[in-house]
């Protein structure tokens, strides 16, 4: 089996940031890089053009949410832009997410955020009144993902065994929350190894601080790759 990348959530303010941060990899190495709304919004979508421009891969992480047509246009701008990966909000609905598909096409993956993880089951029942278990909300909404024609979900690595059961291994479930064996949890609970998300089954893992924070970023990039990929320290 070909060997997957860790996708670096590039959790930065601001594009120098970046700039400096990428330039610690070598030319040739190619990377799976998450750009969310901090950067996005700063940078802008030059920032989108720069990291494509140097050949790297992009998930675009927006997480959008609106009116189908808003939604739809959106991401033809996005896929303009040359984005390997998308999200929306499964709430949006299942016309939503088709037409995000619409706007996107079929070439990039396009997933969707069932509930966030910072979501209480006691909060989705006060706020969102939804009242059945978190897990079964998760279930629920990765089922219309599949039905409007996406590729999978963003979710716990702890919902990827569930979720499968339920939509198949063919149903995409990338994972956040990742912590190698040794570094700080910071503010996510529950985390798990990368080697551990792989023996669990999920497609893609995201790894943010443990990499940009830590004293040798391509160092730790590659203790991070190679558990993934179950390789040999
Ligand atoms: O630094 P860390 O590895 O915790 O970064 C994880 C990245 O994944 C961040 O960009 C964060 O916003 C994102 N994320 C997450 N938990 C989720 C969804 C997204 O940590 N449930």
């Amino acid at each position: 089996m070909r060997e997957k990348r860790p996708i670096i959530a590039l959790d930065f303010p601001n594009a120098e940031s970046v700039k400096a941060f990428l330039k610690l990899f070598p030319a040739e190495e190619k990377l799976f890089v998450k750009i969310g709304m901090e950067l996005y919004y700063s940078a802008g979508p030059d920032i989108v053009r720069y990291v494509k421009d140097l050949g790297h891969s992009v998930f675009l992480d927006l997480k959008l949410h609106d009116i189908p047509n808003t939604v739809k246009s959106a991401m033809a701008v996005l896929a303009e832009l040359g984005v390997d990966m998308a999200n929306v909000h499964a709430a949006g609905g299942v016309e939503m997410m088709k037409a995000a598909r619409e706007g996107l096409g079929q070439g990039p993956k396009l997933l969707a955020v069932t509930q966030l993880t910072s979501t209480s089951e006691e909060q989705m029942r006060a706020d969102q009144n939804i009242q059945t278990t978190l897990a079964e909300s998760v279930s629920h909404y990765a089922q219309k993902t599949n039905l409007a024609g996406l590729d999978g979900i963003v979710c716990s690595a702890h919902e990827v065994v569930a979720i499968k059961q339920v939509l198949g291994e063919e149903f995409l479930c990338l994972t956040p929350g990742i912590r190698p064996i040794g570094s700080s949890e910071g503010d996510q609970k529950r985390v798990v190894t990368p080697n551990q998300a792989r023996s669990i089954g999920s497609d893609y893992i995201v790894v943010g601080r443990p990499i940009t924070q830590a004293q040798d970023p391509l160092n730790a990039y590659y203790a991070v790759y190679k558990s993934w990929n179950d390789l040999d320290v």
